[in-house]
């Protein structure tokens, strides 16, 4: 049966890093995967978490089964995070939160839980959006429709045509939404825009799902938080996904979570237990160690502390290098005005590169970025900045 199978494409963004792994040259560059790098061009275990774990190997007792939903502490720390400790959502009862093996695991029980549990069809994803969101969300068999978003030619958000369309919504779909840091745009709204997408929404009774990866690489944990918490009136239904792989640099261990929010506590529960079916069925229960790690950080003042530090280090050190970039190109002659990209936030970068200069990059200099001219922002370093600029000048003025 197998051999009449087509070979499938490589995955659009970890396809790169494998093909990277096999680059033979010495002084290629991964601008692909959305990792961080440090000035060393490493992806370090964060200090705190390296504590945290040195605790869990001591205090651990046993390697027993998580509940389906994860542990209650996790999704109790999770929902301050994103709402804020006094949030009435976190004091009312009406947000319950599951730990999903990353934000990817909580997109795609999102989307099971919408097609299967509330009977929804259609989800709206920005254009452009995650390359894995769509995917991710017809794998669940929902239909995929987009709202426009970035305005290429302007380098700036398309506003008015995302809510022209936005208000076309029916009611009953479900609306995607990145919190912040926008991927892969790096183009976030600003707070009177939130306010006025988040109205359109609740007009339009649409659902929105607020995917959050990236809570703290813009411009703070509260700040990041500021879009999201403008969907939060009293009796409003929402969903979010976090992800803690870049926060606390915990890729490969996959925290993330999903936070149901309903109108009152007795129907957030009801539509609770319709959300552990669908986890029961797919991967029955989290991984445990990760959300352990995060739990420790997070409840330990000291730990708390050390972790705000090393984001905040993490953050500078991306926009450090955004300005790095831009400056570099100009002193490599580059005409183009790049200065966009110190107003886009976070990891990524919409550099403008066509999908032919992104091929020319890998094939010429050893330079990885994906298709779409998407650039990993956190994955330059100072030693790599000259070669990279250089290349791309070269690559420009061809
Ligand atoms: C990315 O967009 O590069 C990251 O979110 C990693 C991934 O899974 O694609």
């Amino acid at each position: 049966m197998f051999e009449r199978l087509e070979m499938a494409p490589p995955d659009p963004i970890l396809g790169l890093t494998d093909a990277f792994k096999k680059d033979p040259r010495a002084d290629k560059i991964n601008l692909g995967v959305g990792v961080f790098k440090d000035a060393q061009d490493r992806t370090p275990v964060l200090e705190c978490v390296k504590k945290a774990e040195e605790r869990l190997l001591k205090q651990e007792s046993s390697k027993s089964y998580l509940p389906i939903t994860g542990a209650p502490e996790y999704g109790a720390q999770v929902r301050a995070m994103v709402f804020g400790a006094d949030h009435e959502i976190v004091k009312s009862k009406r947000g319950a939160t599951a730990h999903t093996p990353g934000g990817t695991g909580a997109l795609r029980v999102a989307g099971d839980f919408i097609k299967r549990m509330l009977n929804g069809n259609t989800i709206w994803v920005s254009n452009p959006t995650w390359e894995n969101h769509k995917g991710v969300f017809s794998a669940a068999g929902l239909e995929i429709k987009t709202y426009p978003y970035y305005d290429a030619e302007n380098k700036c958000l398309d506003f008015d045509g995302m809510m022209k369309a936005l208000s076309t919504v029916p009611e009953g779909d479900a609306v995607l939404l990145h919190a912040c840091c926008h991927n892969p745009s790096g183009m976030d709204p600003d707070l009177t825009q939130w306010a006025a997408i988040a109205q359109c929404v609740r007009e339009r009774k649409a659902l929105p799902v607020i995917d959050f990866a990236y809570q703290g690489f813009g411009d703070g944990l509260e700040e990041d938080a500021a879009g999201l918490r403008l969907f939060c009136a009293p009796g409003c239904e929402l969903i979010v996904c976090s992800s803690f792989s870049k926060n606390f640099g915990l890729y490969n261990e996959r925290c993330g979570a999903i936070t149901l929010v309903g109108a009152d506590a007795e129907s957030t529960d009801k539509a609770f237990s319709q959300l552990k079916l669908c986890i029961r069925q797919n991967y029955s229960n989290p991984p445990s160690h990760g959300g352990a790690i995060i739990t420790a950080i997070l409840s330990d003042p000291e730990l708390r502390a050390l972790w705000e530090k090393e984001l905040k280090a993490m953050r500078d050190r991306i926009n450090g290098m955004r300005h790095l970039f831009v400056n570099t190109l100009k002193d490599k002659g580059v005409a183009r005005d790049f200065s966009f990209i110190t107003r886009q936030k976070g990891m990524f970068s919409f550099s403008g590169l066509t999908k032919e200069q992104v091929a020319a990059l890998r094939d010429t200099y050893g330079i990885y970025a994906v298709a779409s001219g998407r650039i990993n922002v956190a994955g330059m370093t100072e030693n790599n900045m000259d070669r990279l600029c250089t290349a791309i000048a070269a690559i420009l003025r061809t």
